[in-house]
């Protein structure tokens, strides 16, 4: 058996929730290989709302088995926040013993760190992503299995702290004593303990059961650390292959790859956005499609979509097909853009390019549509809303294999 997947093909908040929580109705087991409690997205069932940052989406179909994988990087102050929600997650959750830990300096230095780049600030979720990442790359991070022994965890930790007393002081942070941290690891270990496995021996089985594998990809690809728009990106690997890493799969073991993209395109933080649009159809974008981040609240830039990026996030992940997600926050918009192509120092430029800061976007405009509120069959849609989906799929060069007309799980048009 082999596992999917689905991966964010902007730059994060795609909808991927919602298709999440449709598709973990139908599998075993639903994997997170990447990022942190920097991710987010709200479910609600039966009236319930559950937020969602760390636990991997099939916790709300009973019968999942939910797995954080080893590329994950885990706060387990919010991991046990965030488990309080659910009960019985025990035999139904695992966390692997080799993720490495966000510890409380490493969102202190993130937000410090933020707080120093002043206008060239990335604009982080502030929760210690790239620190703890930094800490596993320079080989000085801890991994959850480490809580087994939590004075040695602790004594490792206090030297750290002494040997690298100058950096703290430059940035203000105050680091525990021995004391203080070892009741904070011991408070940790008590819960989280049960928890952990060789999460990559489970999934190996799973696979070999025939056991149906979804793997739930966090942020979305122009995001990711190597491929895109660096520096304003997070610090992991937020494409396909970062699937293989951060659970210990091997390229084998991938199925079908489904790509999560906005009808529209939008992005927290700061870094390039050839299609950000500035005007009334910007803010209009953001109000009717709710544009706030779940994680922080804050407003996200809005634009029309590039189907540039989008081909190449297509390429780089091996998309088998596209989800389109908000179509309906479209609705009523006379005239929709699509971003065909970049102008940059007078010239066409038809590929993402490295210097994306210069990009201007090359539009192209449909006519636009009404209303596709709730449309479950994609014979009902309206004409010109057909013309901009089959215009995405050419440009992008990849089929559409579903369409969402509105947050409600069943508003969804599986072609
Ligand atoms: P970090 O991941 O907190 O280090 O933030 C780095 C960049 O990624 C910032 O621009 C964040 O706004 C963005 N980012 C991180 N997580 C998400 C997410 O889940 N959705 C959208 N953007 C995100």
């Amino acid at each position: 058996m082999k596992a999917d997947m689905i991966v964010g093909i902007q730059w994060g908040d795609e909808g991927k929730g919602k298709i999440v929580d449709l598709m973990a109705q139908n599998y075993d087991v639903v994997c997170r290989y990447q990022g942190g409690h920097n991710a987010g997205h709200t479910i609600w069932v039966d009236g319930v709302r559950y937020a969602l940052h760390l636990i991997p989406s099939g916790v709300l179909n009973p019968k999942a088995i939910n797995i954080i994988g080893n590329g994950v990087v885990v706060s387990a102050e919010a991991l046990i926040e965030e488990m309080k929600q659910f009960e019985g997650l025990l035999g139904r959750l695992f966390v692997s013993d080799k993720a490495h830990m966000i510890l409380k300096h490493h969102i202190l230095i993130d937000q410090a760190k933020e707080k120093l780049r002043g206008e060239k600030a990335i604009g982080t979720t502030g929760r210690g992503i790239g620190p703890s990442y930094g800490s596993k790359i320079e080989r000085s991070g801890h991994r959850l299995g480490e809580l087994r022994d939590t004075a040695k965890l602790a004594t490792s930790l206090v030297e750290f702290y002494t040997e690298n007393k100058a950096l703290f002081q430059a940035l203000d942070i105050i680091t525990p004593d021995f004391v203080t941290l070892k009741a904070e690891l011991d408070g940790y270990a008590d819960v989280l303990l049960p928890y952990l496995a060789d999460t990559t021996q489970m999934v190996w089985k799973f696979l070999d059961e025939q056991k149906r594998v979804l793997l739930e990809g966090a942020q979305g690809t122009l995001l990711d650390i190597d491929h895109g728009t660096y520096p304003y990106v997070t610090s992991s690997n937020t494409i396909s292959a970062g699937a293989c890493v951060g659970l210990g799969l091997s390229p084998k073991d991938i199925g079908k790859v489904t790509g999560i993209v906005k009808a529209y395109c939008t992005r927290v933080g700061n870094g390039p956005f050839p299609s950000e649009d500035f005007g009334d159809d910007g803010v209009k974008l953001r109000d009717k499609g709710k544009e706030f981040g779940t994680s922080t609240g804050r407003s996200r830039r809005c634009g029309w979509f590039d189907a540039v990026a989008c081909r190449y996030a297509s390429r780089i992940n091996g998309c088998d097909d596209l989800s389109i997600m908000k179509l309906d926050v479209l609705d009523g918009f006379p005239q929709i853009k699509i971003c065909v192509a970049y102008e940059i120092n007078g010239q066409r430029v038809d590929t993402l390019p490295e210097d994306l800061e210069n990009a201007k976007p090359i539009y192209e405009e449909m006519p636009g549509w009404e209303s596709v509120v709730g449309c479950r069959k994609y014979e009902d849609l309206p004409q010109s809303a057909k013309a901009y989906l089959a215009r995405l799929e050419e440009i992008t060069g990849t089929k559409i294999g579903l369409i969402s007309t509105s947050p409600d799980r069943n508003d969804t048009i599986i072609l």
